[in-house]
């Protein structure tokens, strides 16, 4: 037998002194024999699991997969608790604590005797804090996602999360759904265990698991309480100790190829707009300078082929019997738009792993050349309105208002909006363009997912669906429209967004990639010496830690002390 490299967590448990002993027996007071402290991989289970994030309430149970994988292969298993962050609950928003929760990560990782990791994620934000935590440790790593809910399911109607709450609303408040109705939605769009089984940002991200090569192939798609997920979860735990024996850690996975898979990936399945921010964040933690120009430049010649909710018509239980995200990456492999010697955790090329994926439902995963939109990938808008740019989501916008000419009807805060919207005295028609200020990240702050503002109820009663709406907010990714958002910089921080007036004329080239507020230099400077900052709605605690060091939407949202890795070298001794 070949000697057994010495792992970190041999500096907790290997040896016969005082230290040894403290950080032995007190872990034994588990129950563990003797020999699990032999310098065999310690394997942690980072678990996101809550009651209060309903999307990974099961994740206890995925975590049991997990260990009996790791025992099989000769690891140890060591399940810890991180900040859970619900989408549903989370106030005023889950992404106002991503930073945080990859903190926690982050530090518990280093600060433990643990060998390699698994990551237990699903609900939205879930995915990208533990990323960028795990990241900026870089040891040997697989994320393992909960799997979508099953096909919502209402009075014979399959019904997606999120994306009908936002048509059902729609419908009552045009008069074309009871009210009674609408409640009795609730149970039928969350029937199982899961994250949202719609193409939103859980069920995106979760994706981007598997087309980076962080996670085991079908990450993506197998249902939640689908065994098959159980399946996956055991395999995983099996693969990780091989990772630590092998010492194949995050960074050799995490190239600027993965990344570029991962962009392109998002296109082909209609990904959240939410993903550009998470997927520029993660990079940097890993050290890989992604940036919204990477973006366009890759998104530009990636059509749409999975037709799925919110673009489309399918939800995540479909997409897993058509073939799941392996059948996608080999159409993309074949239309010469993947890297495919991108290394995987999975010990294979992404190319090897998605070669013979089989299509079972070209309807539901379409051929190339039958794209349900041309241009999928994200389009990244320029101009006064956003130097620093700005994103839209062009599969989920009406294609004749791409290209459109309105006057602004501005709202300074999601508060005023609310006050202003149904004000029948409101100068607004199905032309105008909406603006939203002060709902990016320090403005929100947590920049809330707002940006998608309902129309009018007098306009959608005329028939109206839908409007350009621009904003420093960001989108759910259940929603859809021609929203453009994550405007930089965001109107808190000075953008010429701050300084829109109703009645201004804004032009939206989304083919053009330009975004320009029709206001004189002159004028603007004027306006501009008249502002002022924003009343930050909470003095000390960690939002003001936030709204200081928060970078803005084009740099991923992280704290700028975060960027970039730490390694995992073993800390000093507590005692
Ligand atoms: Fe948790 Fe959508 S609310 S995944
Ligand atoms: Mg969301």
């Amino acid at each position: 037998m070949t000697e057994r490299r010495k792992l970190r967590s041999a500096s907790w448990f290997g040896g016969a002194g005082k230290n040894a002993f403290m950080h032995r027996s007190w872990m034994k007071n588990q129950g563990l024999p003797d020999h699990l402290f032999d310098g065999r991989p310690v394997i942690g289970i980072c678990n996101t699991w809550s009651e209060l994030t309903p999307c990974n309430a099961h994740l206890r149970g995925i975590a049991e997969h997990v260990k009996r994988g790791v025992y099989e292969a000769g690891g140890m298993p060591v399940e810890f608790p991180v900040m859970s962050l619900g989408e549903s609950n989370l106030r005023p928003t889950a992404m106002l604590f991503r930073n945080l929760a990859s903190m926690d990560v982050e530090e518990s990782i280093r600060g433990n005797p643990i060998d390699g990791v698994i990551l237990l994620v699903g609900c939205d934000k879930t995915t990208p804090a533990l990323l960028m935590g795990a990241a900026s440790c870089n040891l040997p790593t697989i994320a393992v996602s909960g799997g979508p809910m099953l096909n919502g399911n209402f009075r014979g109607q399959t019904i997606g999360s999120g994306t009908h709450v936002w048509k059902f609303y729609e419908d009552v408040k045009a008069g074309r759904m009871p009210l009674n109705d609408f409640l009795a939605a609730e149970q039928g769009q969350s029937r199982s265990a899961g994250s949202c089984m719609t193409m939103g940002t859980a069920s995106t991200m979760a994706s981007m698991v598997e087309a980076l090569g962080i996670g085991m192939p079908d990450n993506a798609a197998i249902p939640a309480v689908d065994a098959r997920r159980g399946v996956l979860a055991h395999l995983a735990g099996r693969r990780i100790v091989e990772l630590v024996n092998d010492n194949i850690i995050m960074s050799d996975i995490l190239t600027r190829a993965a990344f570029e898979n991962a962009i392109r990936v998002n296109g082909a399945i209609g990904g959240s707009t939410n993903a550009v921010l998470h997927l520029i964040a993660v990079a940097r933690r890993i050290g890989v300078d992604l940036g919204l120009d990477d973006w366009d430049r890759l998104g530009r010649d990636v059509p749409t082929i999975v037709d799925l909710m919110p673009s489309g018509r399918f939800l995540m239980e479909d997409f897993y019997y058509a073939g799941g995200l392996s059948a996608v990456m080999r159409t993309l492999a074949e239309a010469g738009l993947l890297h495919r010697d991108a290394q995987t955790i999975f010990g294979k090329t992404i190319g090897e792993i998605v070669k013979d994926a089989p299509n079972y439902n070209p309807e539901v995963i379409r051929p190339f050349d039958k794209p349900l939109t041309e241009q999928g990938g994200m389009a990244i808008l320029r101009g006064n309105l956003a130097p620093n740019g700005a994103v839209i989501k062009p599969s989920a916008a009406t294609p004749a208002l791409m290209q459109h000419k309105g006057r602004a009807v501005v709202f300074e805060s999601i508060e005023h909006y609310h006050a202003r919207i149904d004000d029948p005295a409101l100068d607004i028609d199905a032309n105008s363009v909406m603006v939203l200020k002060n709902c990016g990240p320090r403005g929100y702050p947590g920049m809330a997912e707002v940006g998608n503002m309902p129309l009018p109820a007098k306009l959608l009663k005329q028939g109206v669906s839908d409007m350009v709406r621009i904003s420093d907010a960001r989108m759910s990714g259940t929603a859809y429209g021609t929203v453009v958002l994550h405007t930089a910089p965001e109107a808190a921080s000075g953008g010429t967004l701050a300084l829109v007036r109703d009645g201004d004329l804004i032009e939206l080239d989304v083919a053009g990639r330009r975004l320009e507020l029709f206001v004189d230099e002159a004028e603007l400077a004027e306006r501009r010496k008249a502002w002022t900052p924003p009343e930050q709605p909470q003095g000390g605690g960690y939002q003001s830690l936030y709204v200081e060091r928060v970078l803005q939407a084009d740099q991923g949202c992280d704290f700028d002390f975060l960027v970039g890795r730490r390694d995992a070298g073993v800390p000093r001794h507590s005692h």
